[in-house]
């Protein structure tokens, strides 16, 4: 299944990229700002910019590690000694063996399985909740479990780390009983969410000019002002769904801790990853705050019909800013599965230079 994440733009990455690639040269350095998935940036690298890839959440910063961050093959090279201990045998490549070597952990009952399966009894509610299957639950804690062993015993660097938690990630997504986000499990199990979960070796993609490109986790509008670029792509939440609510589950795989799991959907405590974008009167302040701090004189931001803020909006706060163009096209919306919304929106492409 891959990336199911609000706001992806992978479906309209052409239309982003073509729109960057008229408005600066290849080799220019370009910022996502608010990466998400990673899409944009990696398809911007592939293209032959330089890029600094920044948003709040910890699975963006594994997913932009991944995507932008491999100059070679990964040699797991410090885990030479796990091979030998564990017996493992290398007959593909050393990622695949640990890949193979996570694939087998044991089941364990642990944290996924007491506060996200059906058999499990959560600290903070009575309901169990049905986010996995408790094979799936169990089969992720076993997981966890391996790859933190993996990073403490220094069998794996940073990057291998991210590159572990990426896949983890991918592949609970795959299996998670749920209809769009986690914001909500299915009372019903679903039949995807029945298949036993499984981490694959990812198609690295190999950059020789990996140095070249940048990863960073922070609020945009702190990460700003170190950041220099000739061009900002800024793609917010468009809506009042926070993020880190809506994504909780992801949160918690990338940070590799078990927080107290809160209420019926089992949320982390989520407050110290707060959008402002997402509340209606912060957003203006949030955007003022990066286009003066950052070294930086074009942005290029995504929104959306559905949005907070009207085109009128935008135009009063950022005609003062500079030079303004605003363009519109049709765009097949996010859905969950079971929204009876209309099947496309117009998305905005907002151009200033200031
Ligand atoms: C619409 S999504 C970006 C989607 C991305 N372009 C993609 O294709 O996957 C918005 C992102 O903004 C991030 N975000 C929200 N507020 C932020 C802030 N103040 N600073 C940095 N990132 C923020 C969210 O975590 C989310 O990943």
């Amino acid at each position: 299944m891959g990336h199911r994440y609000i706001g992806s733009k992978s479906k309209i990455i052409d239309i982003i990229t073509g729109k960057i690639s008229k408005l600066v040269p290849k080799n220019s350095t370009v910022c996502d700002l608010m990466t998400g998935t990673g899409t944009v940036a990696i398809e911007l690298a592939n293209q032959g910019f330089n890029v600094i890839a920044n948003d709040l959440m910890t699975y963006s910063y594994h997913h932009a590690i991944t995507g932008l961050k491999f100059d070679a093959e990964p040699t797991f090279s410090l885990a030479g000694t796990l091979f030998q201990t564990e017996q493992l045998t290398v007959s593909n490549t050393p990622y695949q063996a640990v890949i193979d070597y996570l694939n087998e952990s044991p089941v364990e009952k642990g944290y996924f399985w007491r506060e996200f399966s059906v058999e499990g009894e959560p600290n903070h509610t009575e309901k169990p909740r049905n986010y996995f299957t408790p094979e799936n639950a169990m089969k992720i804690d076993g997981i966890r479990k391996r790859i933190e062993y993996l990073l403490a015993n220094h069998f794996i660097n940073n990057q291998e780390y991210s590159l572990l938690l990426h896949s983890l990630i991918m592949a609970a997504n795959d299996v998670a009983n749920i209809a769009g986000t986690y914001g909500h499990y299915m009372s019903k199990t679903v039949k995807r969410a029945e298949a036993p979960i499984t981490l694959e070796c990812e198609d690295i993609i190999i950059r020789s000019n990996s140095s070249a490109h940048i990863v960073k986790q922070g609020y945009a509008e702190q990460v700003s002002s170190e950041i220099t670029c000739d061009l900002c792509y800024i793609d917010p939440p468009y809506m009042k769904r926070q993020y880190a609510a809506n994504y909780h589950i992801l949160e918690t795989l990338a940070r590799g801790d078990e927080p107290e799991a809160i209420g019926v959907s089992g949320l982390r405590p989520w407050r110290d990853q707060y959008s402002n974008f997402c509340t209606k009167t912060k957003i203006r302040d949030s955007f003022r705050k990066i286009i003066g701090s950052i070294n930086c004189n074009k942005f290029l931001i995504s929104y959306s019909e559905d949005g907070l803020l009207s085109v009128k909006d935008f135009k009063e706060l950022l005609e003062p800013l500079g030079e303004l163009t605003i363009e519109t096209f049709e765009h097949k919306r996010f859905k969950s599965n079971n929204s009876k919304l209309n099947n496309t929106l117009a998305e905005y492409l907002i151009l200033l230079r200031t």
